[in-house]
């Protein structure tokens, strides 16, 4: 492997400054990037932390983790851990923590995975078709392709690209793979290219599927939304969550949770009961209700353009319960 593929310098951290503010950083706290990559946002929570607090990183990519193995040498606070951020909670309780007080989690891939040809993620460049995440586990799309049935396929491009000929590009992947078999990424996309009854000028034709298929592969929203189901419980009082997404579906996915989270479950009994209304407990605030790449980082990192940050904080409730005393 190419040392520079697992140096800091080649991912663009997008929303750096916006992230560490919404992580309300304290000094002697433990915190976790769930989503290392090159670690952009890691080095700037360690600038913010003394020689008491903690940075666990996470990462599900074996160039990522030997990125941050190459960085944890150096800081003693950082702890490396080979793993879906959806697993924090398994780490927590045996390493002695009830919680940390902060997580940020900067989903999808990075610029590394995209720029290199032989990750398979991109269909600007030629390369096998693996879109693995996760290099050491787990088939690569062109194992994947080679077995889905059409409904399938279909179903995953609908539903992860919103790709509008899902049923016309699963049923000529279909047919093409039983007299040629799909090895390459290049291979791939001339097959949706020749899919598409028209192009959409200002996107490439494969863009949705290859995004619907890495989704599907690496389990992403299913991660996400595992996470989202423990992560309340991992954090402190006064903690704070923050989760940048690229896409609707990851986005839509945080947003609705969050606002729950924020407003209770919404109150769905008839109006007309007659029961008193009881406005639902809640345990968190927001942080950061929803803030994109500003026109200048755009301009500077063009992948920045989709990123959309949003955070939470855990109510403190100790705090809360001790003013509740004092004004006895
Ligand atoms: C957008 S990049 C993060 C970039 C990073 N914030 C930086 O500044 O360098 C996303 C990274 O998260 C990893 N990743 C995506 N989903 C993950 C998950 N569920 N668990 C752990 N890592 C994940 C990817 O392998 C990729 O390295």
């Amino acid at each position: 492997m190419a040392s520079s593929s697992i140096e800091s310098g080649t991912h663009h951290s997008v929303l750096l400054t916006e992230a560490l503010d919404a992580l309300r950083i304290k000094p002697d706290g433990i915190y976790v990037d769930g989503t290392f990559g090159r670690g952009g946002h890691s080095r700037k929570i360690l600038e913010k932390l003394s020689p008491r607090g903690q940075l666990w990183v996470f990462d599900k990519d074996l160039q990522a983790i030997q990125s941050a193995q190459l960085l944890a040498a150096q800081d003693a606070r950082v702890r490396v851990i080979h793993d879906s951020f959806e697993r924090l909670s398994d780490y927590l309780v045996p390493s002695g923590f009830s919680g940390v007080d902060g997580i940020l989690c900067d989903l999808g891939v990075s610029s590394p995975q995209l720029d290199q040809a032989d990750r398979g993620f991109s269909f600007s460049k030629d390369g096998p078709l693996d879109m693995r995440m996760d290099q050491s586990q787990g088939p690569t799309a062109a194992e994947w392709l080679a077995q889905v049935s059409e409904t399938e396929l279909a179903e995953v491009l609908w539903r992860f690209g919103e790709e509008r000929f899902s049923k016309r590009i699963a049923k000529q992947i279909i047919t093409v793979r039983v007299h040629t078999p799909i090895h390459t990424t290049g291979q791939l996309a001339k097959i949706i290219l020749d899919a598409m009854p028209f192009k959409d000028p200002h996107k490439h034709p494969a863009t949705r599927s290859f995004q619907a298929i890495r989704i599907a592969l690496n389990r992403e929203l299913e991660g996400l939304e595992n996470f989202l189901k423990t992560v309340p419980n991992c954090l402190n009082p006064g903690g704070v969550l923050a989760i940048i997404s690229f896409q609707s579906l990851e986005d839509r996915c945080v947003k609705q949770t969050f606002r729950t989270w924020v407003q209770g479950e919404v109150d769905t009994r008839p109006r007309d009961l007659p029961i008193a209304y009881q406005k639902p407990e809640t345990f968190f605030s927001w942080g950061i209700k929803r803030v994109g790449a500003s026109e200048d980082e755009q301009r500077v990192n063009p992948r920045s353009r989709s990123a959309l940050l949003r955070s939470v904080v855990k109510c403190d409730n100790s705090i809360a319960k001790d003013d509740d005393e004092n004004s006895r």
